[in-house]
């Protein structure tokens, strides 16, 4: 019951289209521009990065961080959970952060078409263990700037997530189940940029859209 308590206010969150009102306050839709995703990277690549990215942004990571910090202090604090990581705060708070970024992916706001939920993803475990998630930052930030992919920097991190937690939670195979939904998530949702980097037409950061 809990559980379903915290995924569906992760959702109700997910759900505010932050690129697309960033979008309409430069007067463009983000759907029909760029990558035509709704997320910070298609902002960035539509509008640069004070109009665009960063805003996007900014309000992708507290859309999530603020239902999970509710759940870490408010909603379920304190719990311990099973030796597996079951029912304890860090579990709810991860299964809030899966629910905010069901919500960006499939938001009921836009008819179900959202976007890839990479900021989401960052943002819910920022909350859930803000040093630990250094790592799967670094590796995010490290395949960027040496191939220039945000897709592929995004997989390779959302990768990196349940093998971290698997490092620092010995045992806690809840949580690692938990972290590997968003990341076959987040990977199925960039099958088109999977298609365009198999073909070599992948934008790259600094470049105009192909
Ligand atoms: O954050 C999403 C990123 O990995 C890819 O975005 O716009 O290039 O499809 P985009």
């Amino acid at each position: 019951m809990l559980s379903a308590i915290v995924i569906i206010l992760g959702y109700v969150f997910g759900n505010f289209p932050t690129g697309l009102i960033v979008g309409k306050l430069n007067n463009i839709d983000i759907r029909q521009s760029g990558s035509g995703n709704i997320g910070s990277t298609n902002a960035l690549r539509t509008l640069g990065f004070l109009k665009g990215g960063l805003p996007t942004l900014v309000g992708d990571i507290l859309k999530v961080v603020i239902p999970c910090l509710l759940v870490k202090h408010l909603i379920c604090p304190g719990l311990a959970g099973n030796e597996i990581g079951y029912l304890s705060t860090n579990y709810f708070v991860l299964l809030c952060g899966f629910g905010v970024v069901l919500g960006h992916n499939f938001p009921a706001v836009l008819g179900f078409h959202g976007g890839k939920g990479i900021a989401s993803t960052g943002g819910a475990f920022l909350v859930f263990n803000f040093p630990m998630t250094m790592i799967p930052l670094a590796v995010f930030i490290i395949v960027c700037y040496i191939t220039k992919y945000v897709s592929l920097g995004s997989m390779i991190g959302l990768i990196s997530i349940p093998v971290t937690i698997a490092f620092f939670y010995p045992g806690q195979w809840a949580l690692v189940l938990v972290a590997s939904f968003y990341a076959i998530l987040g990977i199925a949702r960039h099958k088109p940029n999977i298609e365009r980097l198999m073909k070599g037409t992948e934008n790259k950061l600094g470049q105009k859209k192909k």
